[in-house]
């Protein structure tokens, strides 16, 4: 199975593929992720995607695409591949779709996770990230139990750097001139599935599993 979550920042799309990527055993690749981690480590992929992230802007298609050719080439999970946060932009989405059809395979199905901008606001300013294992959290949605302490492995919480009013208004800027294009790319080849990304997590959760089942 291949899949892609699509949808603006702070949809959701994170903490779904961590449910979705286990139950249905896939392997899960966020390129935010991936650049992030290249940043913590110093590597020359993250120092060149830092000044872009800080600025609210998409890493160029070229990098990405080579990210994701390496990706890709692994066996991915038992059950296929989660794609969260790629592609981004039409013209990946056309680079996606070269790579695939060279090792003879097919997207199965795009979701995108929809919600209004004023919740994403909402959902961005209060999420909290965990600086070791990745674990994402919200002060009001899905608190911690103790406050900034992740609970999986009780490193700090902090929140991203991009998570700032005025970076997130140019994510969203961004993902209405760049990444919305891509609902009309993926429904035109029948691909797009939308869900209801205003529930709580687990109702969001229970809608894309229907889906999935039914893709089985
Ligand atoms: P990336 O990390 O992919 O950021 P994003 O797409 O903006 O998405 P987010 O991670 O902000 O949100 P999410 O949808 O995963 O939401 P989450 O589950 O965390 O990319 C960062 C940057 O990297 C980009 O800006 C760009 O510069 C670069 N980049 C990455 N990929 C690229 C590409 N392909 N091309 C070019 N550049 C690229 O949830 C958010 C919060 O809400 C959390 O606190 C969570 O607890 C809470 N929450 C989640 N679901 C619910 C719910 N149902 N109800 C209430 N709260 C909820």
């Amino acid at each position: 199975m291949l899949l892609i979550l699509l949808g603006p920042p702070g949809a959701g799309k994170g903490t779904q593929a961590e449910q979705i990527s286990e139950k249905y055993n896939l392997l899960h690749v966020s390129t935010g992720e991936i650049l992030r981690e290249s940043i913590k480590k110093g590597m020359p992929l993250g120092i060149k995607a830092r000044e872009y992230i800080d600025r609210g802007e998409l890493v160029p298609d070229k990098v990405i695409v080579g990210i994701i050719e390496e990706r890709l080439e692994s066996d991915g999970g038992a059950g296929g591949f989660l794609l969260d946060g790629f592609p981004r932009t039409v013209a990946q989405a056309r680079s996606l779709d070269v790579v695939l059809e060279r090792k003879g395979k097919s997207i199965d199905s795009v979701i995108l996770i929809d919600v209004d901008e004023e919740e994403l606001v909402l959902r961005l300013s209060g999420r909290r990230v965990c600086r070791d294992c990745g674990d994402g959290y919200h002060i009001k949605f899905l608190p911690p139990q103790v406050r900034n302490v992740c609970d999986r492995c009780g490193g700090e919480l902090y929140q991203r750097d991009d998570d700032s009013i005025e970076v997130v208004k140019q994510r969203m800027h961004v993902y209405r001139e760049q990444t919305e294009p891509l609902v009309a790319y993926y429904k035109n080849n029948n691909l797009l599935a939308k869900v209801d990304g205003a529930q709580d997590v687990e109702g969001v959760f229970r809608q894309i599993s229907r889906l999935l089942d039914n893709l089985a």
